[in-house]
């Protein structure tokens, strides 16, 4: 038998700026230590209750069937694939980057009948691509990514909202790194399922996967004529603990699920709205901080996601080295890019918690430094002048008459 270690570990502290997991509040950390209790205790099924209340306004629904599923974002997104796909099923499946390719790899798994309509990294989904092959065939089913975290861009819905519509296909949609940044509108979009991840936008760390079906996406599940090919995942059956029934489906975690009530309320009280603006006001921040630096942003400015940020890596950089530079000297924890684009963009996040001003303040000047490391100089008065501008809103000018004007009050 080989010596076993026990040394004792512990996480070091980091600062979470990559594509997930971000840093939570801390009353999320003191809510994950509450004391484990069971899942059918009374006083826990009151805080699944209120989870099933706060929750779907987050979403933007009204109706069907909304909570957090056990596991992951890939969860929920299984969850949904699995659900609504038969096989045999004609599916749409618009990839613009790593994750829209991820569902279809889970809808060929339940056999689904799959076309993909594929965008180059860094665009979004065309409209006119997808009406071309409505056109063609009757499909079951459309799938997209809301906020494809590959390559930082947010995907306009209206257009393919309404293509749904006329057309009358279902909608899945996944919201893993916009739900709780970004206005997330399903009744309005006539989305059928809708996924996310805990570990995002949301603040909570990894280990639910929030989802909803609208009601026809329910009666769809019901009437399905195979049983759903994933017993875990089956809608129908987890169902019946979630609602009213409350029969025994599997061991829920009471440590995430407090966790993600404190989270809800966090966001209810801060106010939707003002969550958004909040997002949008930090991003706006780093781009300005960013771009004055001299570095450039991947994605063009209307189609860029608030919450994931990708900067392209000037020439001659050594990603990995960087990285690991601003890992060791600044405790700063940003994502490389992958697929298409590793090695090309840095995927900085701005999400729950981490999109403040204090993070983008810290960004500017310790990706100066580890560009300097490496020769690459930039001018870092102008990245925090730029910063500063755009949170102040205002400029200087400005902020100085309205600092005179709190001084003399
Ligand atoms: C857009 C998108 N979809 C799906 C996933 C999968 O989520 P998870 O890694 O939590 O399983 C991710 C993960 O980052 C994601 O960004």
């Amino acid at each position: 038998m080989p010596e076993l270690n026990l040394q004792r570990q512990e996480a070091p502290l980091r600062r979470l700026m990559g594509p997930g997991p971000l840093d939570v509040h801390p009353r999320v950390y003191k809510a994950l230590s509450s004391p484990v209790i069971g899942y059918m205790d009374p006083v826990y099924l009151k805080v699944l209750d209120r989870i099933g209340e706060l929750l779907p306004p987050v979403f933007g629904r009204t109706g069907g069937i909304t909570n957090a599923m056990p596991g992951t974002g890939s969860s929920g997104m299984e969850a949904a694939v699995a659900n609504l796909l038969e096989p045999g099923d004609p599916v749409l499946v618009c990839a613009h980057g790593y994750f829209g390719d991820r569902v279809r790899q889970m809808a060929e798994r339940q056999e689904a009948e799959v076309t993909v309509i594929e965008a180059e990294w860094g665009k979004p989904t065309d409209p006119q691509q997808v009406e071309a092959e409505l056109k063609k065939k009757s499909y079951k089913l459309i799938t997209i990514v809301h906020a494809e975290t590959s390559t930082g861009v947010l995907q306009p819905m209206d257009d393919i909202a309404r293509l749904a519509r006329e057309y009358d296909a279902m909608l899945l949609l996944d919201t893993v790194s916009s739900l709780g940044g970004i206005e997330i509108k399903v009744d309005d979009w006539g989305v059928d399922a809708c996924f996310s991840c805990s570990q995002k936008c949301i603040g909570t760390p990894p280990g639910l996967s929030p989802i909803t079906f609208s009601d026809r996406a329910v009666e769809i599940v019901k009437n399905r004529k195979s049983a759903v090919r994933s017993w875990y995942l089956d809608l129908s059956l987890i169902e019946k603990y979630w609602g009213a029934d409350r029969v025994y489906h599997h061991t829920s975690s009471s440590t995430l699920n407090y966790a993600l009530l404190e989270a809800l309320l966090l966001i209810h009280e801060e106010g939707l709205q003002e969550r958004f603006s909040r997002h949008y006001k930090n991003h706006k921040a780093l781009v300005a901080g960013v771009e004055a630096l001299g570095l450039k942003m991947l994605v063009d400015p209307q189609y860029r996601l608030p919450t994931l940020n990708t900067v392209v890596i000037p020439e001659g950089i050594d990603d990995l080295k960087l990285r690991r530079y601003l890992l060791d000297k600044f405790k700063l924890d940003i994502g490389g890019g992958f697929g298409r684009l590793a090695g090309k963009v840095w995927r900085v996040g701005l999400m729950g918690y981490s999109s403040s001003a204090d993070n983008v303040l810290f960004f500017i000047p310790a990706i100066s430094r580890a560009l300097a490391v490496q020769g690459v100089k930039t001018d870092l008065s102008a990245g925090l002048d730029a910063v500063l501008t755009e949170l102040d809103g205002n400029g200087i000018d400005a902020a100085a008459a309205e600092a005179q004007k709190i001084a003399a009050a």
